[in-house]
Parts: structure tokens; C-alpha cells; sequence
């Protein structure tokens, strides 16, 4: 059985991939804050043991300093999680294993979107920039790597507010009104069928750099009007505001979706509707 190693396992990506990948390999999935087995890939040490009992076929890099603003804030632990940690990974993979890193639409500037895969990278923060600079040092490394580079993400776990899904449902089950930006669109990606692309990466060689999004390029509001159509809740608690309302620290793209040609046409894969995930969640 082919060995897995999953960092970041407790976030949005990494709890799903972890139960997935269970059914089908020898999984290694680690948090980074746990009572018994944790990794943190900010240190070699730990992860050099780590790899030295379980010496993985895979590494699915899951672990990022996510929160834009706090990037923005926390600049050298945005760095030290976001790019020294792929490297610590890196150097203690061994020869034959392959790395699985997950980049960001916000690696782009967000000016024109329907972003290929060679377009010209500028991130606008300093959370793409990190992101930006993890992927050059994968390409340029002798590593066999895939990098896929998702959009929004969104899970049918709605127990925490952790991504834009369970905010929305949440807030609106509770009728508390929400400003939500119409000037920010992407092609948002439900998490199930991220983890999808990556088993498939783990049965069926393919290297390189694969952007993946759903079909339909949507905005934050439109998107929020969809969850609170689905979900059969109250419409009306959405209120549309411009991305420069927000005030937020951190600059953000507009137009960051992403043009998926490459890997529908290189898997053989379908993107799906964000209604029909947004319906098979709720169904479920
Ligand atoms: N979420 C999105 O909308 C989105 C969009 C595009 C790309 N991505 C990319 O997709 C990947 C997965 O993101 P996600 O949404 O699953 O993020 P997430 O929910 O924030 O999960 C990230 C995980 O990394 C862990 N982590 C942070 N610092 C670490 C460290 N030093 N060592 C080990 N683990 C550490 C976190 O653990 P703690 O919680 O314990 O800190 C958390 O469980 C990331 O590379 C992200 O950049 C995400």
C-alpha cells in the first residue's frame, strides 16, 4: 500500500482529503495542533523524524498560514509557514517521493481573471506572495511535484465558520444580516471534488502546475444569493457592498477566477455547476 503524508490535516482541504485518502492508502494525516501526533512544518527537527518512521510515496502539502489579513500582519510567520515549510518538506522527502502542493487564485492581481496557468503571476498581498514564491521554489526544485492551484474553497462541514459556506448558512440561520462584496468573482471550488483531482493524481501520473475551479464564475453575492436560495433561507439578510467598504488590511484580487482548460482536457474530467454542489450538500 502506498504511504501517505497529509499535513495540515485539521483544515478545510485537509480534513476531507485525509478521510478520503484513508479508504484507499497507508495515511499519515497530521494537524498541526493535536495532543499526540501533530506537525509543525515550520520545524525540521520534528519533521525529520517524522519522515525518518514513515518515509511517504506522497506528501500532500494541506498546512498554509491561510488568513490574508493576518499575512499581511504577521509577515515572517506568513513566510516561515507558507514557503520555509515547503522547503523543510522538501528537503526531507526523499528522492522517489512526490510532492502535492495546493497554491492560490491569489497569485494573480485579479485585473482580468480567467487566469491560464502560465499568465503572468502579481500578487496584490502579502499571503500571494508567500503562495507565489512556495511555487517557484517547487518548480525550480529536482522534486517530481504536481501543484494545483484551487479558487475559493467550500465544504459540507458547516459546523465551524471557516469558509465562506458555512458563514453564509450560519449567519442566515441565525437571521443576522451580512455585507457581502459583488465586486470580488471567482469560479469557487467545493472541496470533495478538490480531493477528487488529488486521488486521482495519486493513481494516474501527472506533474506540473493544474488550475481547478467550478464551472460557472460567480460573484461573493451571487454566490451568497445562491446558498440562500439552496438552503431555503431569507434573501434579504444579504446585503451587496464593494470590496473597498470592507476596509480590510490586506488587499484582494477582483477577477481572480480561473481558466480550467488545462486539466478538463489533460484528466478527462467535468467542472461542476456551483448550484449542483451547492444541491448535493444540501441533499446530503
Ligand atoms: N480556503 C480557500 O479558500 C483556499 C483557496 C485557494 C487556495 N487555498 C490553499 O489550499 C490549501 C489548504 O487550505 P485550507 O482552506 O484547507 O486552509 P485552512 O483551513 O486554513 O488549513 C490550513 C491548515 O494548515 C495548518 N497549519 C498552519 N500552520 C502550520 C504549520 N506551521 N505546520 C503545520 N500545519 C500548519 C493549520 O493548522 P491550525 O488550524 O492548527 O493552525 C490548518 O489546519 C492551502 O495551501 C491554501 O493556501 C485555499
Amino acid at each position: 500500500m502506498k504511504k501517505v503524508l497529509i499535513t495540515g490535516s485539521s483544515g478545510i482541504l485537509g480534513t476531507e482529503l485525509s478521510i478520503r485518502l484513508n479508504e484507499l492508502f497507508d495515511v499519515l494525516a497530521l494537524p498541526k495542533s493535536s495532543s499526540k501526533n501533530f506537525l509543525d512544518i515550520t520545524d525540521f527537527n520534528m519533521m525529520y523524524s517524522i519522515f525518518k518512521n514513515f518515509d511517504p510515496d506522497f506528501v500532500i502539502n494541506c498546512a498554509a498560514f491561510t488568513n490574508v489579513d493576518s499575512c499581511e500582519l504577521n509577515k515572517q510567520i506568513a513566510r516561515n509557514v507558507n514557503v520555509k515549510g515547503l522547503m523543510n518538506l522538501l528537503k526531507c522527502m526523499s528522492k522517489n517521493s512526490k510532492m502535492i502542493h495546493i497554491s492560490t487564485d491569489y497569485v494573480f492581481n485579479g485585473k482580468d481573471g480567467n487566469y491560464k496557468e502560465n499568465d503572468m503571476k502579481e500578487p496584490i498581498n502579502y499571503y500571494g506572495k508567500t503562495k507565489l514564491e512556495a511555487d517557484n521554489l517547487l518548480m525550480g526544485s529536482n522534486s517530481n511535484y504536481l501543484i494545483i492551484r484551487p479558487n475559493v474553497l467550500y465544504s459540507s462541514n458547516l459546523s465551524k465558520n471557516n469558509h465562506f459556506l458555512s458563514w453564509v448558512v450560519n449567519s442566515l440561520k441565525d437571521k443576522t444580516e451580512i455585507n457581502v462584496v459583488n465586486d470580488q468573482i471567482s469560479n469557487p471550488v467545493y472541496v470533495s471534488d478538490l480531493v477528487e483531482v488529488i486521488l486521482s493524481s495519486l493513481l494516474v501520473e501527472y506533474n506540473g502546475v493544474y488550475h481547478f475551479g467550478s464551472e460557472d464564475v460567480i460573484s461573493r453575492y451571487d454566490f451568497a444569493l445562491l446558498i440562500s436560495k439552496i438552503f431555503k433561507l431569507d434573501e434579504n439578510l444579504i446585503n451587496p457592498i464593494k470590496t473597498s467598504d470592507l476596509k480590510q488590511i490586506a488587499k484582494r484580487p477582483k477577477k481572480s477566477f480561473l481558466n480550467c482548460n488545462k486539466i478538463i482536457s489533460d484528466l478527462n474530467i467535468d467542472l461542476y455547476p456551483t448550484e449542483y454542489s451547492l444541491m448535493r450538500i444540501y441533499n446530503s
